[in-house]
This record gives C-alpha cells, sequence and structure tokens, in this order.
C-alpha cells in the first residue's frame, strides 16, 4: 500500500493510474478503523480497479472540542488493517495540508441541516460537506463509499454531488455490527465495560420498533422505544425517532415505501448514533 500524506503527491499518482484507464474507488474515514471501515474497503474493492482510504480527523465537522480532542488516532494499527484488507493508497495529510489554503466554505446544506443530527451538531454537516469536497478534488474517484451507519450523513453527501453537479458515483454499505448487535464505531473504544455492556440498548430498542412495526402506532413505538432509556443513569437518550427515508422528516402515517428509525444516546460521555430500516 502506498501511502501520501500531501494533496499534489496524491494527484500525480491518480492522474498516472486514470491514464492507464484504471477507475478509482474512495473510503473516506477518520481512522481508528474497525470492521465496519473494512467493509467499505471489501466493497469498493470489488466494484473499482485501485481502492483508495483517506484517513484524516476533520476538525470542522467537531461541534465538541472535547471529542476532537479524545479522538482516537491508533495510525500504525490502521495501517497494518488495511493494508491486510487489500487497500491499494492511504492518503494521510496533516490538518495544514488540507485547510492551509483558508478558503471560505459556504455550500448551503439545506433543509437536512435542521434535522436529528444537523439540528443537534451545529455546523457538523458543513464541516462534513466542506472536508469531503477537498477529497473528492484531490482524489477524483469515480465511486465512493459510505456507510449506513450514518445515515443522514449520506443524504447530505448524495445532495452535495447532485447540487454542484459531480460525476461521483455514492455507495450505501450495510452497518456492520458486534455480535450483541451494537453498531460498530470509533467511538466504542471509549465506553468503559459497564457503558459497554448497556450500549446494546440502542440496537434493542430499533428492533422493538423493526418487530413491532405492523402492529403498534408511530406514536406508541416511538414512546415504548424511549422506556428503553430511562431506567439507566448513564443513558441520556438524545433521540429515537421514525422518519421518512428521504427527507428524514418526522413520519406523520406508515407509508408504503418503508421509513427509517433513528437513535442518538449518550453513554456516559460518548456519544452513539444508529439506525435501522424498515421496509
Ligand atoms: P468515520 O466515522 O470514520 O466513518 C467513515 C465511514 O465508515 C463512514 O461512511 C461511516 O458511515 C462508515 N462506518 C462507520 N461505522 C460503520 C459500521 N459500523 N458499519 C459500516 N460502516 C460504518 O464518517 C466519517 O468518518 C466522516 O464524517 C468522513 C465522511 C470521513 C468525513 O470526515
Amino acid at each position: 500500500m502506498k501511502i501520501l500524506n500531501t494533496k499534489v503527491e496524491l494527484v500525480r499518482e491518480i492522474n498516472q493510474l486514470k491514464s492507464k484507464g484504471l477507475s478509482i474507488g474512495l473510503v473516506p474515514t477518520m481512522g481508528a478503523l474497525h470492521q465496519g471501515h473494512l467493509s467499505l474497503i471489501g466493497e469498493s474493492k470489488k466494484r473499482a480497479n485501485i481502492t483508495v482510504a483517506s484517513i484524516f480527523v476533520n476538525p470542522t465537522q467537531f461541534d465538541n472540542q472535547e471529542d476532537l480532542v479524545n479522538y482516537p488516532k491508533p495510525i500504525e494499527e490502521d495501517i497494518r488493517k488495511l493494508e491486510s484488507a487489500g487497500c491499494d493508497i492511504l492518503f494521510n495529510p496533516e490538518v495544514e495540508e488540507m485547510y492551509k489554503d483558508h478558503e471560505v466554505w459556504d455550500y448551503e446544506v439545506g433543509d437536512l441541516d435542521t434535522k436529528l443530527e444537523g439540528e443537534l451538531r451545529p455546523g457538523h454537516y458543513k464541516g462534513v460537506t466542506q472536508i469531503v469536497y477537498k477529497l473528492f478534488k484531490a482524489v477524483n474517484p469515480d465511486i465512493a463509499f459510505f456507510g449506513q451507519k450514518d445515515y443522514q450523513q449520506f443524504l447530505v453527501i448524495s445532495k452535495m454531488v447532485k447540487d454542484l453537479a459531480l460525476h461521483i458515483k455514492l455507495q450505501l454499505c450495510d452497518i456492520v455490527r458486534e455480535p450483541d448487535g451494537l453498531a460498530m464505531s470509533s467511538r466504542n473504544v471509549r465506553l468503559n465495560k459497564e457503558e459497554r455492556d448497556i450500549s446494546v440498548v440502542l440496537y434493542k430498542a430499533l428492533e422493538y420498533i423493526k418487530q413491532h412495526y405492523t402492529e403498534l402506532s408511530l406514536q406508541e413505538l416511538q414512546q415504548n422505544a424511549a422506556r428503553f432509556f430511562e431506567k439507566n443513569p448513564l443513558l441520556n437518550l438524545e433521540y429515537v425517532k421514525i422518519c421518512d427515508k428521504e427527507s428524514l422528516d418526522l413520519l406523520q402515517e406508515k407509508s408504503p415505501n418503508g421509513a427509517i428509525a433513528l437513535v442518538a444516546c449518550f453513554v456516559g460521555k460518548v456519544r452513539l448514533i444508529d439506525n435501522m430500516i424498515i421496509p
């Protein structure tokens, strides 16, 4: 695997590969890699000739400084994981490399920025679109891979690709879970034993909604799911909602197009999110 740290090196390398007619798949990450990330690498290897992963803990998308400071950065381990997954190129720039031009980023995220994660993490999607656009420009991928784990992020990036008429195909990939159902996340390593054990409640609440979807009303489903979080003082539920899959508006009535249930919850000091598509 080639490891590149600057945009100049990366663009040179990509141009060479593209001139040979090879297609490029991009997997953007913030590192602290787990099986969820590696499944995206696997998808890219199936769909593109060359797989580029990026590791960059993007400061502009953190609304919480403590979260940024505590974000894990096990780079040597990440390199080993990417190599064994068969990744071809790792782009691993420093903050100065990505932000040295001090350009203004005024892309209007729009309606999605007022809902769920957008509402609770002001500026988050502005930062995400800013860095993903920079990565798209530097890598110029044919296809880019994102996880359903961050479903709203996928919708925001899809909208940006459309708004800015970028010629990049996007692929949404399934959520990879721990054996007990907890969605894999780089933040899970910050949970202590007690917190880790209780974290499965996010998955259980989503499963509850899915299992009882046809027999209960939307209101009952959401109220009952919220009760899963009530008894443990380590849990601080931010939302558990059933929404339209495209707009992420709260669903007013059950629709033949299905729905998505989404949850965000603090477990101790660690904020976790998860979701489940209801067919
Ligand atoms: P990060 O949280 O590192 O996630 C990188 C990619 O891995 C995202 O597309 C995310 O949805 C996916 N992912 C995370 N956990 C997963 C799981 N359990 N199963 C499947 N896929 C999973 O998302 C970001 O980084 C950043 O916002 C980024 C897009 C890199 C921009 O900075």
